[in-house]
């Protein structure tokens, strides 16, 4: 029989809990200072809520950071995903491949709003972004784009999709709401498929409150983009340069509504406190990465968890490593489920540690009801091999390695859990 030391007694099964603060400020976020706080009372007092001349050089300055041509402000990133699909022309009979990890506006508007059908891929263990080998598996003669998550802020395999992308004329939309700044062997997500779709509400690494930012380097696709949803901008006026406007004289035509029939553009004490932000973000996540490279470094040679990060030296990062996650191997810790294990590393005090993640899409009755289900075993697995870790926003060694401490005592403690 093992004895275990009363300090190593789970907090499960009596033992005192590793953490007993909440430290809050560890993870507060957005950061807000006086700069925001300033630049949001200027438009308020100004009363340009509803112009875009604050969102036009919020554009500017994140279009040259993203490395694209042109970006769009918009009101969320649902908004520039359904840009984006009419940006390449889905509609009926188009097929559009997504990995079933993902939240629903990476695909939903594709099918509800365009008629197009959704495809799901299946994700890869270690990534949790899609799968190359799945995405080409489903790939048929009707499928015209793909929807690519960089999920949880790990950059997908974006050499293997564009690769395979090509192949078939598909056009990649990189959907970036979970992985604003993270980069991939160098180039920043975002910049690599044909268009992106950026969601920027509260709760992001990129955060303005509800907004979006639709981008690309195709002309074309902008101002297709620009005719759905922003009817404001079809002529050059004091706040939007004819460079930015409307030049295809198809769509011209159609000036004076959006042909969306929506209205997507930006609030902009949103664009004013993007403008802010963008200031500072790099800064901000090269710290959060310090923090988060810093607890897993510290989880190395613990049994049954593994990072869900990029490898050093590879070029590629996590960005703000948004929703951040751990890999889940039960047969290290003979059989032990992540659900079970996570209730353990709760009660250790370390509340965010949940197994799984979104759940997969295509078991949803929306996608079920138009033929989307299927089979996607390791998505289907999700709540068995990924589970919830602390998204530290500063580095704290200190702090940091006392949540470490919970998930190593749980680990190397599991048998007082077994079933
Ligand atoms: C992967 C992903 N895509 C798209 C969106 C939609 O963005 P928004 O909520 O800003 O509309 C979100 C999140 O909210 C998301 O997580």
């Amino acid at each position: 029989m093992t004895v275990t030391k009363n300090k190593e007694k789970l907090a499960l099964c009596g033992g005192s809990p590793v953490v007993s603060e909440s430290n809050a400020d560890l993870f507060h976020w957005p950061v807000i200072t006086q700069e925001d706080e300033n630049a949001v009372l200027a438009v308020l007092r100004a009363g340009t809520m509803s112009g875009t001349q604050i969102t036009g050089e919020f554009e500017k300055e994140f279009g040259a950071w993203l490395g694209v041509d042109f970006a769009l402000g918009t009101c969320n990133g649902t908004a520039a995903l359904q840009e984006a699909f009419f940006a390449c022309g889905l509609g009926p009979g188009d097929e559009l491949i997504v990995p079933a990890m993902t939240y629903w506006a990476s695909c939903t508007s594709a099918a509800a709003t365009f008629g197009a059908k959704v495809v799901f891929a299946d994700i890869q263990r270690e990534t949790l972004c899609l799968d190359p080998a799945d995405f080409e598996a489903k790939i048929t003669p009707r499928t015209r784009a793909v929807v690519v998550v960089h999920y949880a802020g790990y950059p997908a395999d974006m050499d293997e999709i564009m690769t395979i992308a090509a192949g078939h004329e598909i056009t990649v939309i990189e959907d970036v709401s979970h992985a604003q700044g993270a980069l991939y062997k160098g180039r920043m997500c975002g910049s690599i498929g044909h268009i992106a779709g950026i969601s920027m509400m509260a709760g992001k690494s990129f955060a303005v409150g509800e907004g979006g930012m639709f981008a690309t380097s195709r002309r074309e696709y902008y101002e297709r983009a620009l005719a759905f949803g922003h009817y404001e901008r079809w002529t050059a006026s004091r706040y939007s340069m004819a460079s930015y406007c409307m030049q295809d004289k198809k769509l011209q035509a159609y000036c004076g509504l959006p042909v969306g029939g929506v209205k997507h553009r930006m609030n902009q004490t949103c664009s004013a406190m993007g403008r802010i932000q963008l200031r500072y973000y790099p800064a901000r996540i090269a710290e959060i990465q310090k923090a988060m490279n810093y607890f897993w470094d510290l989880l190395k040679d613990v049994p049954g968890i593994r990072a869900h990060r990029v490898q050093s030296g590879s070029g590629s990062t996590m960005g703000g490593w948004y929703m951040a996650r751990g890999l889940y191997y039960a047969e290290e810790l003979d059989g032990l489920s992540c659900a079970d294990f996570c209730n353990a590393v709760r009660a250790e005090g370390v509340e965010c540690c949940n197994p799984g993640a979104n759940i997969p899409l295509h078991k949803h009755p929306f996608y079920l009801e138009r033929g989307s289900g299927g089979s996607l075993p390791v998505a289907e697995r999700i709540g068995e091999i990924a589970f919830g870790v602390p998204w530290f926003k500063h580095f704290d060694p200190e702090r940091i390695a006392l949540y470490a401490a919970a998930f190593r005592k749980v680990a190397e403690n599991h048998t007082q859990i077994l079933k």
